[in-house]
């Protein structure tokens, strides 16, 4: 998206910079300025996965983390980020990244900032938009984890638990699924009956299948929890003690099948290493569209991909929403 976005604009004589690590090199007013000349830094950046200025998580400059007296409070410190907008003489901030991102950039551009936000995470959870840069790189990354596990699921006659990204939607688990022949996806939009994945895995055996695979979203919830208030399902997670769920369905699965239970965890590999081609292509697409927002001064939007094409709609359609499996 940088190497997209920065050659359309150079092209058009705008000069591009970048706030180091995102929101906190904005409140920080940390930049440095890119550019794709021969030696320039945002050539050669297309196979590279993550970001050449950054990222920070939790850094909304509407609650920012604040140390006090020993304490951490939470600030509203969007105000300095408008100043040093304004003070740096930018004419328009674009936002990579996902949900909280772009609340965020809805919030800025109610401030009078210039916003066009872009959808960037694996996730695919960014609501209005097909599409969210990233995504298929971690499903391809999912895919073949769970294509690999076949190998000792077959050999052992095991039960293989194959945790991936995905907090709050199941897209990465659903599509891997899919894609890497697992027999069982548990996502965050349908609670599970640990009793029916139980059933999955015998019926797999009655057929002589001897293994059965399982893709487990971080977020997957089991029926009984999911009827749990928001206050005692947080305290359940915290008393797991780090342990991710996927521990949990194969200690519960335990209980019901006397086959041996493996878990691998996908973790951060899933968001690492180069970009599939598609997302390198995507990615180009979003920065060349985002660049003409631009020079038609179209500002408070969202880059979406929508029915085969890109098109842009108000950041306040999309900010604070969340695109769920349905
Ligand atoms: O939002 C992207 C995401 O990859 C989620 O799927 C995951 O829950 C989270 O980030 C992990 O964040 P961190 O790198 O802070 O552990």
């Amino acid at each position: 998206f940088i190497r997209a976005i920065v050659k359309t604009a150079e092209n058009n004589g705008i000069d591009c910079y970048g706030f180091i690590d995102g929101y906190r090199g904005l409140l920080e007013n940390n930049y440095v300025q890119l550019c794709t000349s021969a030696t320039g830094n945002a050539i050669g950046i297309l196979p590279k996965g993550g970001s050449i200025i950054g990222s920070s998580t939790n850094s909304n400059v509407f609650c920012y983390p604040v140390e006090e007296n020993g304490e951490t409070v939470y600030k509203d410190l969007s105000d300095k980020c408008v100043e040093n907008i304004k003070n740096d003489g930018i004419d328009c901030l674009f936002t990579l990244g996902g949900d909280g991102t772009q609340k965020s950039a809805r919030d800025l551009s109610l401030k009078g900032i210039n916003v066009i936000g872009v959808p960037k995470t694996i996730d695919n959870d960014v609501a209005c938009t097909e599409i969210t840069f990233g995504y298929n790189t971690a499903v391809a990354v999912a895919a073949e984890a769970l294509d690999r596990l076949h190998t000792t699921a077959d050999t052992h006659h095991r039960i293989m638990v194959l945790e991936v990204m995905g907090r709050y939607a199941g897209w990465i688990a659903l599509e891997s699924a899919i894609a890497g022949g697992a027999d069982v996806a548990l996502i965050p939009e349908i609670p599970y009956d640990i009793k029916v994945v139980a059933k999955k895995i015998k019926e797999n055996q009655k057929t002589g299948k001897e293994y059965t695979i399982i893709a487990c979203a971080e977020g997957a919830i089991s029926e009984e929890d999911s009827l749990l208030s928001k206050k005692k399902y947080k305290a359940k997670v915290a008393s797991r003690q780090g342990r991710s769920v996927a521990y949990e369905v194969a200690e519960q699965l335990q209980e019901l099948i006397p086959n041996e239970i493996r878990v691998a965890l996908a973790g951060h590999i899933q968001r690492g290493g180069n970009p599939c081609s598609y997302d390198r292509f995507m990615a180009t697409r979003f920065g060349v569209y985002g660049a003409y927002l631009l020079l038609n001064k179209d500002f408070g939007k969202l880059v979406v991909f929508d029915k085969n094409e890109i098109k842009a709609i108000p950041l306040s359609e999309t900010a604070g929403k969340l695109k769920f499996v349905d």
